[in-house]
């Protein structure tokens, strides 16, 4: 059973496309008309005016779909139900981390895309999100499922890569999206659209911990100045090859 297919229930909800977020995305895909979205949940980011495939293999992502998203279809990365070269660009959203094997699926996106790889990823060497004080696995987890930029250039050769910060109101509910309103961290709900906090052996002291140090005026002692902040760099990166 695919992973979405136990936690991605509220996804629709709490991971709503930012626009922000969007802005680099659209213009990596500035003139590609014909496009593949792979690992593509309930469609965030996808372009409307453009002729999109997605490839997914959750039924309850896929049933999160707006009725007029572009098409889905079940199946996953590492072998898409596609001729070589069937559009101009590849897209994959946050999903990378999430693929069996990777550099197979990184293949796939080479191999049915004419022109362009579009990658929104987050880079395992950027370290320093607050979070990672109270949930110490995080990293580690990052570091064994997210591959280095270097690793991305191995498999897909000449590539620009892009910061992409994430503003303090992000309504895009990944992991890095609430670094300006840690109480949220706090709510299941929002844990529940969030992967990782799926693995952590210890979520529950961590979670416990943060409670503490948010009444306590711990947390605001170590991290207020992040308060005056608008938007931060945490590592996400876009990869355009
Ligand atoms: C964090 S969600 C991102 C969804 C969407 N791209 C977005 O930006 O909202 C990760 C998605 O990757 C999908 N996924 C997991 N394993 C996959 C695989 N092997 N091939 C393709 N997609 C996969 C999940 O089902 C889920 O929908």
């Amino acid at each position: 059973m695919a992973l979405y297919d136990t936690i991605g229930r509220g996804y629709g909800r709490l991971r709503r496309p930012d626009p922000r977020i969007a802005a680099p995305i659209l213009r990596a895909l500035e003139g590609e008309a014909t496009l593949v979205n792979v690992g593509a949940g309930t469609g965030s980011y996808e372009p409307r005016d453009r002729r999109l495939v997605a490839v997914e293999p959750s039924m309850v992502m896929i049933r999160q779909r707006d009725a007029d998203a572009a098409p889905a279809v079940r199946a996953t990365a590492t072998s898409l139900p596609f001729r070589d070269e069937s559009f101009d660009a590849s897209l994959a959203i946050l999903t990378i981390h999430h693929w069996g094997d990777l550099p197979r699926g990184l293949e796939e996106l080479r191999r049915a895309a004419r022109r362009k790889v579009v990658i929104l990823t987050f880079d395992p060497d950027v370290e320093g999100f607050w979070l990672n004080d109270y949930f110490p696995e995080i990293p580690e987890i990052d570091r064994r499922s997210m591959p280095t930029l270097s690793e991305l250039r191995r498999h897909l050769g000449r590539m620009a890569v892009f910061d992409v910060p994430v503003p303090h109101d992000c309504t895009d509910g990944f992991l890095g999206a609430y670094w300006r309103r840690p109480w949220a961290y706090l709510s299941a709900e929002v844990r529940s659209a969030i992967s990782i906090f799926s693995k952590l052996p210890s979520l529950e002291d961590g979670v416990a911990s943060l409670r503490r140090d948010l009444a306590s005026g711990e947390w605001q002692r170590r991290h207020g100045h992040l308060l005056e902040r608008y938007s931060i760099d945490l590592g996400y990166r876009l990869v355009v090859a």
